[in-house]
């Protein structure tokens, strides 16, 4: 069943230069002292019941407006909005609790919006407050919180009333480490208990982790809808593309020291064919021509164990003078979280300028870490800047998919080489 269904939502804000524009405004009827703002523009998706939806975009780009909209705190100027069930959100700092009344005169109030009456929300309190641990400052009114306390007391209430749909905008970035352990935690048991679950965040790893399809919202609009890796890494182009403009208008250049500068392509063979592109984008500076996964012999493999020694060769061709060429890859496991990167500025081994018409190739070797058995990929890049500030002339993600076998049993991630040492104790 589809327990939230959003169909050509727009919400158009009024902004007024002074504060008391909005006044005069209304005193003299007809004259108009507002610009219109469309922070939603024509927005549908649908989200199944027990699913969690994650909700990504840069600064601005109506997040925290969409996730108001789904709460029923704010109106939509247009469209629909039909959300089933009770919901419980935690939305940007400041809404929801009163500044004046204690934390727990806010619990006991918040409960009651909810439906709960006072004898049951004194009941869930004690869980409310083993959750949030802010201590004695439950009696404290809530105006002397810090942003961290507050949003540990408003999280430990909307996890604590049982919701049908729980809406998260971005809460967790303000607890400490040991919270967002506990919060994502909490979600997680709630998510398999059943629970809808819209969450927005910066956090990249936490939406292909935790959720089971993402949108993207690029200035209102709905620019991609799918599953947790593709958005991300649609959203994670964007940027990409953003930063290196930004980078670009910067005008900053990092001086090359000639020792540090190597050569490229002596004695290597170029590489040629793509054997994947999900997507790729970047200025068309440089284009990837070739990638290869090669194991200790130099053959093409897409079978790996953990510690075997590989090599990622990459070729590209230069399309037209680039002063600081630097050649990269990602890799990233099937869930689109990025297991490591490397490239030639990072690990210091410099490429000097290429020109027009040139093909750079480089061999990256290393022993595979001893990740758990599954998919990866690599993603190669080739950009002209420093790690720091670049310009992508092109990316390709997941350009090869392999596989790591492995026989031993690995919890988490990847495999610790680990010493365990036993002490006999008397008695
Ligand atoms: N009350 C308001 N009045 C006028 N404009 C607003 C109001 N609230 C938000 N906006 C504007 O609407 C746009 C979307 O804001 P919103 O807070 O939804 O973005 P967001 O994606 O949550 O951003 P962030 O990642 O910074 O939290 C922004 O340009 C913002 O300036
Ligand atoms: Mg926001």
């Amino acid at each position: 069943m589809q327990v939230i269904q959003v169909q050509h939502l727009s919400k158009k804000y009024q902004i007024y230069q002074r504060p008391w524009d909005k006044l005069r405004e209304m005193l003299h009827m007809g004259e108009k002292l507002h610009r219109e703002f469309w922070a939603l523009q024509d927005v549908s998706f649908t989200v199944e019941t027990g699913r969690t939806l994650g909700i990504i975009g840069q600064n601005g780009s109506g997040k925290s407006t969409l996730l108001q909209v789904l709460a029923g705190i704010m109106r939509q100027t247009r469209g629909d909005c039909i959300v089933r069930g009770k919901v419980s959100a935690l939305l940007e700092l400041g809404s929801g609790f009163n500044p004046e009344f204690t934390g727990r005169e806010n619990v006991i109030m918040n409960g009651a919006i909810l439906g709960f009456d006072t004898r049951e929300m004194h009941r869930r309190l004690e869980a409310i407050a083993r959750f949030a641990e802010i201590g004695s400052f439950l009696d404290q009114p809530v105006k002397i919180y810090s942003s961290g306390m507050f949003m540990r007391l408003a999280f430990a209430v909307a996890v604590n009333v049982d919701p049908d749909i729980l809406l998260v905008d971005e809460a967790l970035a303000v607890g400490d480490l040991i919270f967002q352990h506990r919060c994502m935690h909490r979600m997680n048991e709630l998510r398999q208990s059943g629970k809808t679950i819209v969450f927005v965040t910066h956090d990249l790893g936490a939406v292909a982790r935790f959720c089971d399809r993402a949108i993207l919202l690029d200035q209102g609009r709905l620019l991609e809808d799918s599953t947790p890796d593709k958005v991300v890494q649609k959203y994670r182009a964007l940027v990409f593309e953003r930063e290196s403009r930004y980078g670009f208008q910067d005008g900053a250049v990092e001086t090359v020291g000639s020792a540090a500068i190597d050569r490229a392509g002596a004695g290597v063979p170029v590489v040629q064919g793509i054997p994947n592109i999900d997507h790729r984008f970047g200025n068309g500076d440089a284009a990837i021509i070739g990638i290869e996964l090669l194991d200790e012999t130099g053959r093409p493999t897409r079978e790996v164990f953990g510690g075997q020694h590989l090599v990622i060769r990459i070729s590209a061709e230069f399309k037209r003078r680039v002063d600081r060429p630097i050649l990269g890859f990602t890799l990233r496991d099937r869930l689109g979280i990025e297991i490591s990167a490397c490239n030639t500025s990072y690990s210091g081994r410099l490429l000097p300028p290429a020109c027009e018409g040139q093909i750079y190739t480089t061999d990256f070797r290393f022993p595979m870490p001893h990740l758990g058995p599954g998919s990866y990929s690599v993603s190669p890049a080739a950009a002209c800047g420093d790690t720091l500030k670049h310009d992508m002339c092109d990316w390709i993600d997941n350009a090869v998919v392999f596989e790591i076998k492995t026989e031993d049993l690995v919890y988490g991630i990847m495999k610790m080489d680990v010493d365990v040492l036993n002490y006999a104790t008397r008695g």
